[in-house]
């Protein structure tokens, strides 16, 4: 016989927290509402993120998934007041988010870049340090910006990539003993 799921398990199932070992199963761990609506986001006019809603309940955990550079940490940006919506609304507890807020934090990806050097020469310096003759550094270089995914981007500064993608070029930093040949 079929038989129907408890509550537990139809909010375990949707990604609500279910709060076990109290008289009632199904509190829910309080927090608040965050909606996105028909948000468009960018940073330097294309639109990374276009007409995207949804809304998160409280205490529910939503995951986003995605290809690196799609846009997930900007939603998180937007979501924390950090990045301003081309149009569209964010909003928390039904609020206009205007600004960043103690309701709401951030914890970004981390970032060990120099953030004024490129993509070629954060990579560049790393094979400096570790002893690589100038001549074949470029190179080098080059070849680590192919084998991590990032052709096209050699030329660009930390800030202008997404969070996987500075990752990435922290992974060709890390381990460039393997092209030094
Ligand atoms: N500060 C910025 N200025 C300009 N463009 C940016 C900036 N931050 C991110 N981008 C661009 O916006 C796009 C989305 O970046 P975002 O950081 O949201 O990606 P993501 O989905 O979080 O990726 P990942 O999985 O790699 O962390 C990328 O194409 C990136 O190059
Ligand atoms: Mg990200």
């Amino acid at each position: 016989m079929k038989q129907e799921p408890t509550e537990a398990a139809r909010r375990a199932a949707v990604g609500i927290p279910v709060v076990h070992g109290r008289e009632d199963v199904n509190s829910v761990i309080s927090g608040m509402t965050l909606d996105l609506d028909d948000v468009t986001l960018s940073y330097t006019g294309t639109p990374v993120v276009r007409r995207l809603s949804l809304d998160v309940r409280p205490g529910e955990i939503l995951v986003l998934t995605g290809a690196s550079g799609c846009g997930k940490s900007t939603v998180l940006r937007a979501l924390a007041g950090l990045l301003v919506p081309d149009s569209g609304e964010v909003r928390a507890d039904g609020k206009p988010v205007t600004g960043t807020d103690r309701d709401r934090a951030v914890v970004f990806q981390d970032n060990a870049l120099l953030p004024w050097r490129t993509v070629r020469s954060n990579i560049g310096l790393a094979l400096s340090l570790r002893g690589e003759p100038r001549a074949g550094r470029r190179e080098a270089a080059d070849r680590w910006i192919e084998e991590v995914g990032l052709t096209g981007f050699g030329d660009y500064l930390p800030k202008s990539l997404s969070g996987g993608m500075r990752q990435r070029v922290q992974l060709a930093r890390g381990s460039p003993e393997r092209h030094a040949r």
